[in-house]
């Protein structure tokens, strides 16, 4: 059997841009740096009022499938992860399909098509469906479209607000993949976690400050599993490590401690000795208190080393540049750390393939998933198409009340009209309702 992977990436971002500094802010009556510094995060992307996750989806895969030269005869399946999904029982990727049988010749009739939900990590899960169906033989030597799409709008004034974002990446899975291979070792980290939820209504019920403890237990979670069922963690060891990032300020609270995990018992661990001295083990403490004091030292410690620094330079920090532009695309959010990445990698002309990246995934409620890459020698090829950077330079910067309205527009429980604020240009777009209450989808030339 060949190695499976991804083949090929697309990005949609929606076409509004929110200045979470200039904009939006002075309107809350915060420091800007508390978005910018504190978050990590520069400016949110939103949806214009005929943007939705089936138009950003489907725009992403047009332009995936014209770029790899394929008909709907070549696709074998698509899964939409999301969890911005507008129907309990049709799925997002019947619309998809539809959408883009109205611009390529054939139908998907053949394809097998459905809608994966488990918070932001359901983008992953699709791809290893797609993974497992390729690597089980049933896919008849087509490929699996991939796409997660979601348009991450929090209650106006819940403090997720400043993290808001919208757009879809659509991924090409298939045998002998341009991009990246996926490992066979996996490491989960799942519990029963009440954190953020969307019991049937559209906006999230959040804690925010526990969700930030449960993504680092269920992350550590994983990172143990990982390590057990035979991955490799020695930080020399992938070039990349693209994870989840709601916003960066998580990522860099979760990369110390992950990176203290991946040190231990290795040289670097031995290196650092002189300097901040061994990592505290457990067995060497009488409670749990006087044990986490200690380790919490070592990890302030730990992060403030040269050693840390460069792997965090080389390593993570790269993998921000979308997301800070951005926001938190949800289901989308790890595939735009990997492709940021990569795009970095590729501007500092870095020799990535067969390199490794370790892929850190994360979904409230709550389940983390950890697995390793291999960077293939078509990357460069396939990053230097990827247009995320002009299409973010290209968004149309809104005012705080058009904030609001659009804010509104996307409320289902508001029904505000609105004349759109950009102008479609050949993509697909929301064109009103049919009688069942479908939405109902056009292509603009
Ligand atoms: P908050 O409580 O309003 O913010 O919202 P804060 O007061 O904690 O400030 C944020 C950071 O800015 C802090 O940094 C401040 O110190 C700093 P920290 O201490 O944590 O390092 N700060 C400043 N820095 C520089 N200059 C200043 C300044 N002022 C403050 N002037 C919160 C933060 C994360 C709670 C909020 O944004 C939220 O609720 N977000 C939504 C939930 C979320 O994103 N959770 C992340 C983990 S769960 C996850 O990733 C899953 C998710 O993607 C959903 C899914 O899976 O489906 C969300």
């Amino acid at each position: 059997m060949n190695d499976v992977g991804i083949d090929g990436v697309e990005i949609w971002t929606g076409k509004l841009k929110l200045d979470l500094a200039e904009t939006f802010a002075p309107a809350q009556g915060e420091e800007p740096g508390k978005y910018t510094k504190g978050l990590g995060l520069n400016a949110s992307s939103l949806p214009d009022v005929y943007e939705d996750i089936v138009t950003m989806g489907a725009n992403a895969s047009k332009r995936l499938m014209e770029r790899k030269g394929l008909t709907p005869e070549d696709i074998g399946r698509i899964d939409v992860a999301t969890e911005s999904s507008f129907d309990q029982s049709k799925p997002v990727s019947t619309y998809v399909a539809g959408c883009l049988e109205q611009t390529f010749d054939g139908d998907f009739h053949h394809a097998n098509k459905g809608e994966r939900k488990f918070a932001c990590v359901s983008g992953t899960q699709s791809l290893d469906d797609a993974y497992n169906w390729i690597r089980a033989g049933r896919n008849q030597g087509r490929k699996a479209l991939v796409i997660a799409t979601d348009t991450a709008l929090y209650a106006r004034d819940d403090p997720g607000e400043a993290t808001q974002g919208a757009g879809a990446v659509a991924m090409l899975i298939d045998e002998d993949p341009d991009l990246v291979t996926l490992g066979d070792e996996q490491g989960f980290g799942s519990a029963d976690e009440t954190d953020f939820l969307k019991p049937n209504q559209q906006f999230p019920s959040v804690d925010g400050k526990r969700s930030m403890q449960v993504y680092l237990a269920r992350m550590r979670e994983a990172m143990i599993d990982f390590a057990r069922n035979g991955g490799d963690t020695h930080p020399d060891n992938f070039e990349l490590a693209p994870f989840h990032t709601p916003f960066p300020g998580m990522v860099r609270k979760a990369a110390v401690l992950g990176y203290r995990h991946c040190i231990r018992d290795t040289e670097i661990e031995d290196e650092l000795a002189d300097e901040i001295g061994r990592q505290p083990r457990r067995e060497a403490f009488d409670d749990d208190d006087a044990f986490f004091d200690a380790i919490k030292e070592y990890t302030d410690k730990l992060g403030e080393t040269t050693s840390y620094e460069e792997w965090y330079a080389r390593t993570v920090e790269p993998t921000f540049a979308i997301s800070r532009e951005v926001g938190n695309w949800y289901t989308g959010s790890v595939h735009l750390a990997r492709a940021a990445g990569l795009v970095g990698a590729l501007e500092d002309g870095r020799e990535m393939a067969g390199k490794n990246m370790l892929v850190s995934s994360y979904g409230s409620g709550a389940q983390a998933e950890i697995h390793a890459e291999t960077i293939q020698e078509g990357w460069a090829e396939e990053i230097e198409q990827l247009n995320i950077f002009e299409q973010i330079e290209k968004r149309n910067e809104i005012t705080f009340e058009e904030y609001e309205s659009i804010h509104d527009v996307h409320n289902h429980d508001e029904t505000t009209e609105m004349e759109p604020l950009t102008s479609p240009d050949g993509e697909f777009v929301f064109d009103g309702w049919g009688r069942m209450g479908e939405r109902k989808y056009t292509y603009v030339e």
